[in-house]
C-alpha cells in the first residue's frame, strides 16, 4: 500500500488580476514506504503545489487524495491536525525555526510526545547538532538551521517526509547533510517525497518524475 496516493489530481488558483489558471490537471502520484521520489521541474511547472497538497496545506479543486490508506481528499480540522502531526514531516526551502526559541527547543514544541532534554540532545547528536543544541536558532548559520529542520520534521516518526527545495541557498557540505538526511529518513521507511529544481540529488533518489504543465511528463 502506497504512504501517499494522488489520483487525478486538479488545482487552480484563483487570481484576481489573471485569468484562473490550472496548476495541475490530471496528477497521479504514488510514493511508498523506503522510497525517495523526485519530482523535478522547472521553476514554476507546479512541484511546491503537489508538496503543498501531499502535506495537506493545500486542498485539491478535484480527484482523490490518501495518506497510508486514509481518505484525506476533504478532511475534518481535527483529521487534517492528527495526520500532518503523526504521519506527515515537512521541510522547506527556508527552515522556518522559531528564531528566539533554541535547537532543543524547537524540536519539543514539534513532538507529539513529551521528549526530555537528554532525548531531544540524542536526536540532535544523529544530525551531528550537539554543539549547538542549546543556542538559539536566529544565531544557527544556514547548514545548522536545515538540518534542526530535519530533525524537527522526523521527530514523530512521520510515514512521509515531504521535502520542498531542501538545499536552497547551501553549499555544497551542507547539501551533503541534506543528502544524508533524506536516504536516512528513507532507511527508516519513510516514503521520501523531494521536490528540486537542482540535480544535487540526483545520486540517492529512487524515482525521477518530471513536473511538465501540471502533469507527470
Ligand atoms: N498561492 C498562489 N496563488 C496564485 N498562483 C500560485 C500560487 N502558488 C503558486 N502559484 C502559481 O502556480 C504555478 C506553480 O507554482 P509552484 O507550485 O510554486 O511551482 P514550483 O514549485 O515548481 O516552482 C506558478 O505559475 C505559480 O505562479
Ligand atoms: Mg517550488
Amino acid at each position: 500500500m502506497s504512504i501517499l496516493s494522488l489520483k487525478e489530481i486538479s488545482k487552480r488558483y484563483k487570481d484576481e488580476t489573471r485569468r484562473s489558471e490550472r496548476v495541475l490537471s490530471h496528477f497521479n502520484l504514488e510514493v511508498e514506504r523506503g522510497e525517495i521520489v523526485w519530482l523535478r521541474g522547472s521553476s514554476g511547472s507546479g512541484k511546491s503545489t503537489v508538496l503543498n497538497i501531499a502535506g495537506l496545506l493545500s486542498t485539491p479543486d478535484g480527484g482523490s487524495r490518501k495518506i497510508d490508506g486514509v481518505d484525506v481528499t476533504t478532511p475534518s480540522q481535527s483529521l487534517a491536525a492528527q495526520t500532518r502531526r503523526t504521519k506527515i514531516g515537512m521541510v522547506f526551502q527556508h527552515s522556518n525555526l522559531l528564531p528566539e526559541l533554541t535547537a532543543v527547543e524547537n524540536i519539543m514544541v514539534a513532538s507529539v510526545s513529551v521528549l526530555t532534554e537528554s532525548e531531544v540532545i540524542d536526536r540532535l547528536a544523529e544530525f551531528d547538532l550537539t554543539s549547538i543544541a542549546r543556542h538559539k536558532a536566529k544565531q544557527l548559520s544556514g547548514g545548522q538551521q536545515q538540518r534542526v529542520a530535519f530533525c524537527r520534521a522526523l521527530v514523530n516518526e512521520p510515514l512521509l517526509l515531504l521535502a520542498d527545495e531542501p538545499n536552497s541557498g547551501l553549499d555544497d557540505n551542507n547539501t551533503n547533510n541534506v543528502r544524508e538526511a533524506l536516504v536516512a529518513a528513507a532507511a527508516r521507511g519513510c516514503a521520501v517525497l523531494l521536490a528540486s529544481h537542482s540535480d544535487a540529488f540526483e545520486q540517492i533518489v529512487s524515482r525521477t518524475l518530471d513536473m511538465e504543465r501540471g502533469r507527470i511528463g
